[in-house]
């Protein structure tokens, strides 16, 4: 099996980076193959919005995207990680998920990719309460769904402004990830069973 692990901060060394490096980390553990891919260190450009894709079923801008998709293509996992901004996923996530309508079940010319999915979602944040991680992780779901990726885990920390803040006030969340990775057979087992 393999994972493509997006992580949608541009840091690439930043507290949403490190619980995907987590996950990664149980997930080698059960011989699970990972690439990850930090968005804002990638050139990925925004949607022109032409829908070409609609008709051909491919985007015509040729970036950074053509790697990452070569990589989705052959992966099980997809593991999607992101901060909160401004109550919502990053910019940077935003314009991946409108570049995968290539891809999409609302594209009629779509190339299929048949392959069975499962998917994960992560968000962190700053303030208190769950209620904005409860968006994004909504918002990273719906993506899945139109990718028929299905999910089968998420993980909230809140209270999170630096990779400090989550070492030293997080470690339940860190672990939570690690076993995440490790279980990961067991929760895809699971969820063929639905
Ligand atoms: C532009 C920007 C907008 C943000 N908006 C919010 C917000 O609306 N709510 C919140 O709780 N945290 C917000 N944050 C804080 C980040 O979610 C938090 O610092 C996060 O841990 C950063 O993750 P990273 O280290 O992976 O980059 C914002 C940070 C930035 C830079």
């Amino acid at each position: 099996m393999k994972a493509l692990c997006i992580i949608g901060s541009p840091n690439n060394n930043g507290s949403t980076a490190y619980i995907v490096d987590k996950i990664i980390e149980g997930m080698k553990e059960c011989g699970i193959d990972s690439r990850r891919y930090c968005l804002g260190k990638q050139k990925i450009n925004y949607c022109l919005g032409c829908k070409k894709c609609y008709k051909e079923g491919i985007c015509v801008q040729k970036d950074d995207m053509d790697e990452i998709i070569e990589n989705y293509k052959s992966s099980d996992i997809i593991i999607i990680g992101t901060p909160d901004y401004w109550g919502d996923v990053t910019g940077q996530l935003k314009v991946f998920f409108d570049r995968c309508t290539p891809y999409a079940n609302t594209n009629n010319n779509r190339i299929n990719m048949k392959k069975k999915r499962y998917g994960i979602s992560i968000s962190v944040r700053e303030g208190k309460t769950e209620r904005e991680n409860i968006v994004i992780l909504n918002s990273i779901e719906h993506y899945f769904g139109h990718m028929e990726i299905l999910p089968i885990g998420s993980i909230s920390v809140t209270q999170t402004s630096t990779i400090d803040d989550l070492k030293k006030n997080h470690q339940k969340e860190i672990q939570d990830a690690y076993e995440l990775g490790k279980n990961i057979i067991k929760l895809i087992n699971e969820k063929k069973k639905d």
